[in-house]
């Protein structure tokens, strides 16, 4: 598709022929991505890219109706079956909705306008009751329950015919294989196959490390887990659901379930221990479609998952039914979008940054673009291979992606055609116009990478002030000693003004030395000041956590600060004796080991000590009562007094082990206000349910 732009940027050609030569080419470039994006599970360009397109298309079609054919990508859903998966064909066809674009308020009244003309509504009459949901960025899914049980699952294909994935799908814990007796014999339920962040960060990471491609996003990532030839692939790649809708029901009426509305419907997939979003509201009138677009936007960096936009349906089933279809999308249902999360830009130059570890970050220097709701004009290439794998070169334009509160990415490239000089630009081989330097930018310190690393470092430690500055950051970070108001730019000045050097010399500054700085009055000084006071009382695991060890998250400092007890117990500790700590493997222990032995690392933890860093020192694990060891328990819902994090570190500090998922091995399951799906399933799998008194009591060895 290289070189297309200029030709839809180019105002349609007058007269006939030519608008026709314009179609068919608009009409060629949407197939094309559509079979990356269905197909192949590689889009080359954004979601937003192809809308642009699709529009343009939609336009000129609009203006001249008799070019309208039946083969064009307005007229269809597409999507193909692929070879080696085998079709489905739906017993009831899988929808597509009507996009709205307008991601103002106006695009919410639009709809609501719409559907009140089509009831016949005057100004008088009531507000239309509707469903509001978020629309879940991930991949439609039907899943045909016969006398409840699972018997297949589809993707929706073209709409009429699917792909049968239900060996891949088996494998998704959130989707239940049996239902609950009294389900109407045929049950078709309909939702969304989706990769949550987290998983997909985590997904990525280790296709990184093994050298292999990243995903572009975690719909592609769902996608192309759904559609493994082979299971065992899928079941390596976590995925969730959401449900949303049904298709075939039977019976549908005679004794069978009457839900009457569209809410009542997913109440009821819910009680059948289908996950449900918690955000599903009703919404009466434009003006509520409204507020629900605008909270759930405010929530949209925050939420676990991807939502492009939201959908609203009007809730009354026999409404729905009245109003009916329109070829492909049905006129009770729109979806409401939000801005994209990806966009195409201009990568302007590609610098490097040094992390905590010293890592050296390939950073792409981008044209300002507004992707994922603010102006982006940085974006991480994350390594030397990444580069290299997507053939970015500086003047490319490049595909960013900013969604939730990660950090925005180059996940892609479009080659331009051309280079400067008109000439066609070689592809292959790729010869990219980026090189690592040999030295650090910062501190001029050797660049190594060890054999079988993907990553470049600076060898220059915390002589490096970059590496310093991120080390300090990492200290003061929320999760570590939780020091508040020491953040980025009072780091820089600390470290590039000479103030402090080590992390100890941040409990030596006064109140002087801080209100001389830039942007620091009096009063914020001395909050900091507050803050460092505050923040020497502290738990073994944050402080060890704090240290910023390498291989050393925040669950391996809980670990080793439950197993040893005291610090000094464990800087003495063998690679041996720390290998008996749960989930510390070889590499780790030896990092562990090897930061220990290192008199200077030595030297700083005793400094810090000598500031009047505390903690309390408990016994070894071994030793201390442990009523919860071996035991999974699973929070869910809002606990009156405890809040989540206490709640979790009160239970691992018993010994057990908390999981984010609800299963036959999870022993216990502490449930608060608002509990969802996790609620449901343990009282399908009959696991015990407590509340926060009851996981007190279970605390103090009462359970
Ligand atoms: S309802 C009646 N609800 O959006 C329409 N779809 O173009 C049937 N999607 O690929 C779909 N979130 O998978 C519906 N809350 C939601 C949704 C949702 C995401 C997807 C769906 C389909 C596309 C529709």
């Amino acid at each position: 598709m290289s070189g297309q732009s200029d030709l839809f940027s180019a105002p349609a050609p007058k007269g006939h022929a030519l608008v026709g030569s314009k179609i068919e080419a608009l009409r060629y470039q949407l197939n094309q991505w559509a079979h990356e994006y269905y197909v192949q599970d590689a889009p080359s360009v954004p979601d937003a890219e192809y809308d642009r397109v699709f529009q343009q298309l939609q336009a000129l079609e609009g203006a001249y109706p008799d070019l309208v054919t039946p083969d064009s990508p307005t007229q269809r859903v597409i999507g193909a079956v692929m070879e080696g998966l085998a079709p489905v064909r739906h017993a009831v066809p899988m929808l597509s909705i009507q996009t709205e674009t307008d991601t103002e308020a106006s695009g919410a009244i639009a709809f609501d306008a719409r559907v009140r003309r089509e009831l016949g509504l005057g100004e008088g009459d009531l507000p239309v009751e509707y469903v509001a949901e978020p629309k879940f960025d991930g991949l439609a899914m039907s899943l045909r329950y016969e006398h409840g049980r699972l018997v297949q699952a589809a993707t929706r294909g073209d709409g009429e015919v699917g792909e049968d994935v239900t060996h891949n799908i088996r494998t998704i814990r959130q989707i239940p294989l049996s239902l609950p007796a009294g389900v109407p014999p045929v049950l078709e339920v309909r939702g969304e196959v989706y990769m949550r962040r987290a998983d997909f960060e985590q997904l990525n990471e280790r296709q990184r490390e093994k050298g292999e491609k990243a995903f572009v996003n975690p719909r592609n990532a769902a996608a192309g887990a759904v559609r493994q030839l082979d299971s065992a692939i899928t079941a390596q790649r976590p995925l969730s659901f959401f449900a949303y809708g049904v298709g075939e029901v039977t019976p549908v009426m005679a004794g069978g379930p009457d839900f009457g509305t569209h809410y009542a419907l997913l109440q009821q997939l819910k009680s059948w221990g289908f996950p449900v979003a918690p955000q599903v509201s009703i919404a009466r009138g434009a003006s509520e479609l409204v507020a629900f677009h605008q909270r759930l936007g405010a929530e949209r960096d925050a939420l676990p998952y991807d939502i492009d936009g939201v959908v609203y349906k009007v809730n009354s089933l026999a409404l729905q039914q009245q109003m009916g279809f329109k070829t492909r999308e049905p006129r009770w249902a729109v979806a409401h979008k939000y801005p994209a999360q990806e966009m195409l830009t201009r990568c302007e130059a590609i610098d490097v940054q040094v992390g905590r570890t010293g890592k050296l970050t390939p950073v792409a220097r981008l044209a300002p673009v507004f992707v994922g709701g603010v102006t982006v004009t940085n974006a991480t290439l994350h390594n030397l291979f990444e580069i290299r794998k997507k053939g970015v070169r500086v003047g490319d334009t490049v595909i960013v992606r900013r969604a939730g509160d990660v950090i925005p990415e180059v996940v892609g490239c479009v080659p331009a055609a051309t280079d400067g000089a008109g000439r066609p630009r070689p592809r292959n081989p790729y010869v990219p116009n980026f090189r690592m330097p040999r030295a650090c930018p910062v501190c001029g310190s050797a660049v190594v990478r060890e054999p079988g690393e993907m990553n470049h470092r600076c060898s220059g430690g915390l002589f490096c002030p970059a590496q310093r500055k991120q080390a300090m950051l990492h200290f003061a970070q929320r999760r570590a000693l939780d020091i508040e108001g020491l953040g980025e730019k009072l780091v820089d000045q600390l470290i590039d003004g000479a103030v402090v050097h080590s992390l100890a010399d941040l409990y030596r500054l006064d109140l002087a030395q801080l209100a001389g700085l830039e942007r620091m009055g009096e009063k914020s000084a001395q909050n900091l000041l507050d803050a460092l006071e505050k923040s020497k009382h502290t738990t073994l695991a944050r402080f060890l956590y704090g240290l910023g060890l390498r291989q050393v998250g925040e669950a391996t400092a809980k670990d080793l600060a439950r197993h040893f007890g005291s610090l000094d117990t464990l800087m003495d500790a063998s690679a041996d004796q720390l290998l008996q700590v749960n989930d510390v493997g070889p590499i780790v222990a030896e990092s562990i080991h090897t930061f220990f032995a290192q008199p200077h690392n030595r030297e700083a933890v005793d400094q810090l000590r000598a500031c009047g860093l505390t903690w309390e020192e408990g016994v070894p694990a071994e030793a201390a009562v442990q009523p919860l060891a071996g035991k999974t328990v699973v929070l869910t819902g809002t606990l009156p007094t405890l809040g989540r994090d206490e709640a979790k570190d009160m239970l691992e500090a018993a010994g057990a082990k908390v999981a984010g998922s609800v299963s036959k091995k999870t022993h216990y399951v502490v449930a608060g206000a608002d509990a969802g799906s996790k609620l449901a399933k343990a009282q399908e799998l009959g696991v015990p349910v407590l509340d926060e008194g009851g996981m007190r009591a279970l605390l103090k060895g009462q359970g």
